[in-house]
């Protein structure tokens, strides 16, 4: 076949003659489906490489996110069912999860970050320089003790905060209560604005129902017992003696 320099300076008319003619007409169909297959074998190349990319990259996110790296080990290597898992797979509203020491709460939230971080369809990829970012909401994790530090007037952070679409709050009653019911207050405000926007929320703590309301009043407990869930989640141990 000529090479489409030339052709492309042939008048029309010629031209079409020349591509009709059969044996020409059959090395271009042959040429078409050469670079079809090349195409799609380059398609199932890049679609492999991010199936196998899309998993390393949404545990780093795990861990720029703030989940424990323990935690991060755990639940992608296998975590075992708890009671504590069972109260948060999927969750999508307000939950606490109460219950002793190690009985899985701060596992059982990292799961929960993982399933949602994990989901493909939440990464765009990008033939062009191979990239995969996540495109949904990025969770956010935040000890109660850094949350109880947290710049309430900082109207960037307090948006993240109350708007991200997953939320989780470990080891709420170790931190520091002020006088003035400055954190209380904050507290109030996420739980009030979460529930009422339908933003999932998980807390954890070790306090049982009763503890819980003595320490963060009345009206926070309330409205967790009306648009979510307060569930305890055992009082066996589940870490290993070491
Ligand atoms: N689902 C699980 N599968 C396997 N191991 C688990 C699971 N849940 C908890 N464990 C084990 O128990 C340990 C403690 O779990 P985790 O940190 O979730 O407890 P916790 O309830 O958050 O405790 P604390 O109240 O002290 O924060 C983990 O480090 C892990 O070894
Ligand atoms: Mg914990």
């Amino acid at each position: 076949m000529k090479p489409w320099s030339e052709l492309l300076k042939m008048n029309p008319e010629d031209r079409a003659a020349y591509m009709a003619l059969p044996e020409v007409a059959a090395e271009m169909a042959e040429d078409e489906r050469k670079s079809r297959e090349a195409k799609e074998e380059r398609e199932r190349r890049d679609a492999a490489y991010f199936a196998a990319r899309q998993p390393e990259e949404a545990k780093c996110l795990m861990v720029s996110v703030g989940v424990p790296r323990r935690a991060v080990g755990i639940v992608i290597e296998k975590a075992d069912e708890t009671e504590a898992i069972k109260a948060a797979s999927e969750a999508d509203d307000l939950l606490v999860l109460s219950g002793s020491p190690g009985c899985g709460k701060t596992i059982a939230a990292a799961l929960w970050v993982w399933q949602y971080l994990r989901d493909p369809k939440r990464w765009t990829a990008n033939d062009y320089d191979r990239q995969i970012n996540f495109k949904g909401s990025v969770p956010i994790w935040v000890t109660a003790a850094r949350l109880s530090r947290w710049d309430r007037y900082d109207e960037e952070a307090m948006k993240a905060l109350l708007t991200t679409r997953r939320l989780v709050v470990d080891d709420l009653g170790g931190e520091y209560l002020d006088k003035n019911g400055f954190y209380t207050g904050l507290l109030d405000e996420l739980v009030n604005e979460r529930e009422a926007n339908r933003r999932a929320t998980i807390f954890t703590t070790n306090l049982n129902a009763k503890a819980f309301r003595d320490r963060y009043g009345e009206r926070i407990y309330d409205r967790i017992k009306e648009g979510g869930r307060f569930i305890a989640c055992g009082n066996v141990s589940l870490r290993k003696a070491s």
